[in-house]
């Protein structure tokens, strides 16, 4: 059951340094990748945040982010989910199913039909439809932002993708 004091809203200015603390405690025990604080504050429109109401105060309790790909000459519009991350208190109540359905909502809203991502938890996501793909069913456009991963040489990522 989601509790009441819970909600996923659009990530505001004020959420940065939370959701900066978050997605890099894990990526500190490799559990995701590491994300800069300029990036955040540049990409602040990508991120939904999971928050908690405390008494007068709102705390994040995790994070997710929707980027959009198109692929060029096939025409093709992919959403991918990134930095998907639920506090560690906070997990197994089915709050990181819930910013994973967010994504597709919002996906779906503006017409996106796939929906895809780099993830270390494959199992994770088919639970929620996602079928394992091999990397070379991606187009190759979704790839070239990994050369600024400082994984990019020894990547483990495995591919998931779902029709919305
Ligand atoms: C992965 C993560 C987002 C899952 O969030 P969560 O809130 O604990 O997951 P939920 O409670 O919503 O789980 C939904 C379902 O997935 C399953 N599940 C959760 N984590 C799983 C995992 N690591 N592997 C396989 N299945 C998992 C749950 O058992 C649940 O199954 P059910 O519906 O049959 O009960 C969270 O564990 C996390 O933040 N981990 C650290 C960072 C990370 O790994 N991020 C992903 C990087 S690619």
């Amino acid at each position: 059951m989601i509790k009441k004091s819970i909600k996923i809203e659009r990530a505001k200015v004020i959420d940065v340094p939370e959701i900066y603390k978050l997605i890099n405690k894990f990526a500190k025990k490799n559990l995701m990748l590491p994300r800069v604080m300029n990036d955040i504050y540049e990409r602040i429109f990508e991120f939904f945040v999971l928050k908690e109401r405390i008494g007068e105060t709102q705390k994040v309790i995790g994070c997710v982010t929707l980027h959009f790909t198109w692929t060029g000459k096939d025409n093709i519009v992919l959403a991918e989910i990134r930095s998907l991350a639920v506090d560690e208190e906070y997990q197994g109540k089915g709050y990181g199913k819930l910013l994973v359905q967010k994504c597709h909502k919002e996906a779906k809203k503006i017409g996106v039909k796939k929906i895809f991502a780099l993830t270390f938890v494959p199992d994770f996501f088919v639970k929620l439809g996602y079928k394992i793909v091999p990397r070379e069913t991606l187009p190759h456009k979704v790839w070239t932002e990994c050369i600024n991963c400082p994984f990019f040489m020894s990547c483990k990522e495995t591919p998931v993708i779902k029709d919305l």
